[in-house]
């Protein structure tokens, strides 16, 4: 099996890592790898290795590393000063355009992160509704807050809707707050929050949850069952955003919520992320035009900062341009069907789940289709499979294939290849 060559310099820095930070690691993807630069559809690591990146930062990067453009928008405004803890032109902007492109934006909310995003969305809600509980799905993933660590990826899950906490460090009382449902079951589903109605806030859903596609009716049927109640619906988009779509997972399948958390794409690379919704829900950011106690702070230092704003401006006009969608269905398209198909031929049990632009593999033979299904696959096997690909110079994270604007047909054919022999090796 081929082996990535890791340079001293590479070697030390690991080995440094180690040394500093908890676990060797940001927290995040758990390899030993260290990514010193990357452009358009390739990283490169300290050691020099290059690799057609399928990672994508994690989402962020669907037009691309260091595209162009985005930098000189970038460094257009770091010379004009980096942040200002007020009103800037960018972020005003950036604003406007997701007002124009989101179905269920009247107004918008800046913040640093989408676990900021998420958890706004859940208090505006609840701010609205005055109701405290909420009901989140299983296995969906929300950012890292308390609320959002609930019954995110539990091993032993309870019977519905009793959470399981995935952290510890999550006060008790979180518990009783948060009812869980299963995605894709809207008969459970809708029967829970007939059940608690008169004490639900919000209802959270990853439009497609993880890398699991909504199966027809479900989201409608949520979004009738939470109209029925006047729970507010919260769309969590902060993958799907401006990716299944320009207005993303709502104009991709046809539904749309009352509030919903953006990130990711929309910022270009930089840390910002959106709360956007209804008027009647955003008004509680407003002290001017809601009663006082019903007023929501919220400050961050760099809420709206205005690199962010101007790299993800100039992102989403990228995006705008004819055929771009078009482009990266294709290639998440054929990359898709592609793995399937070698899958199939190598008689390996295996469905390749999702949407063209974010998919992946599990190795199974059964039908994927919500969380606990998801735990029927083989997570070793997808583990090797990795690993294997992360050797022929294919970076991916642990369950995604995150397609890019900027993947060429050079990239594709690589990843073909790199698919061919890993799979050749999986068999053996
Ligand atoms: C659907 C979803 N919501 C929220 C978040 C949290 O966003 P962040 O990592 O910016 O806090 C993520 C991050 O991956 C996400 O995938």
């Amino acid at each position: 099996m081929p082996q990535r060559t890791v340079s001293a310099a590479e070697t030390e820095l690991i080995q440094k890592a180690h040394q500093y930070m908890p676990g060797g690691s940001l927290g995040n993807i758990g390899k030993d790898i260290v990514i010193s630069e990357g452009s358009a559809g390739r990283v490169r690591d300290a050691s020099g290795n290059e690799y057609v990146d399928y990672l994508l930062g994690s989402g962020p990067m669907l037009i691309g590393h260091a595209h162009p453009e985005v930098i000189e928008a970038a460094r257009e405004q770091l010379d004009k000063g980096t942040t200002f803890f007020a009103n800037n032109d960018k972020a005003i902007l950036l604003a406007e355009e997701i007002v124009r492109s989101v179905a269920c934006a009247d107004k918008v909310r800046f913040t640093s992160s989408g676990t900021e995003a998420t958890f706004y969305a859940l208090r505006t809600a609840r701010a609205y509704r005055r109701r405290d509980k909420i009901l989140k799905f299983e296995g969906g993933y929300h950012g890292m807050h308390d609320y959002a660590l609930m019954s995110m990826s539990p091993a032993d899950p309870h019977d519905f809707p009793r959470p399981t906490p995935d952290s510890p460090g999550i006060p008790r009382s979180i518990q009783d707050e948060v009812l869980i449902a299963p995605f894709n079951d809207l008969e459970t589903a809708a029967a829970i929050i007939e059940a608690h109605h008169d004490e639900l806030g919000a209802v959270i859903v990853e439009p497609f949850q993880r890398l699991l596609p909504p199966q027809p009716g479900f989201l409608q049927g949520l979004r009738e069952v939470t109209a029925q109640y006047g729970v507010p619906l919260i769309f969590d988009e902060v993958v799907t955003g401006f990716r299944f779509a320009y207005g993303g997972a709502q104009e991709f399948y046809g539904v749309e919520p009352d509030l919903c958390s953006l990130g990711k794409v929309m910022a270009g690379g930089f840390p910002l992320a959106a709360i956007a919704g209804k008027d009647e829900l955003m008004t509680h950011f407003d002290a001017a035009s809601t009663e006082s106690d019903a007023f929501m702070p919220q400050i961050g230092t760099l809420s709206g900062n205005p690199i962010a704003a101007a790299a993800g401006i100039k992102t989403l006009e990228i995006l705008r341009r004819e055929g771009a969608y078009e482009r990266i269905f294709a290639t998440g398209q054929r990359l898709k069907d592609e793995l399937q198909r070698m899958l199939d031929e190598a008689e390996l049990p295996a469905k390749v789940i999702g949407e063209a632009p974010l998919f992946d593999v599990f190795f199974t033979e059964n039908d994927v289709t919500d969380y606990r299904s998801t735990l029927l696959a083989d997570k070793p096997m997808l583990a090797r499979f990795n690993e294997l690909l992360l050797a022929r110079g294919i970076l991916k994270g642990d369950s995604k294939f995150y397609i890019s604007l900027a993947h060429t047909a050079d990239d594709i054919q690589r990843t073909l290849d790199a698919f061919a022999s890993a799979i050749d090796e999986l068999k053996r």
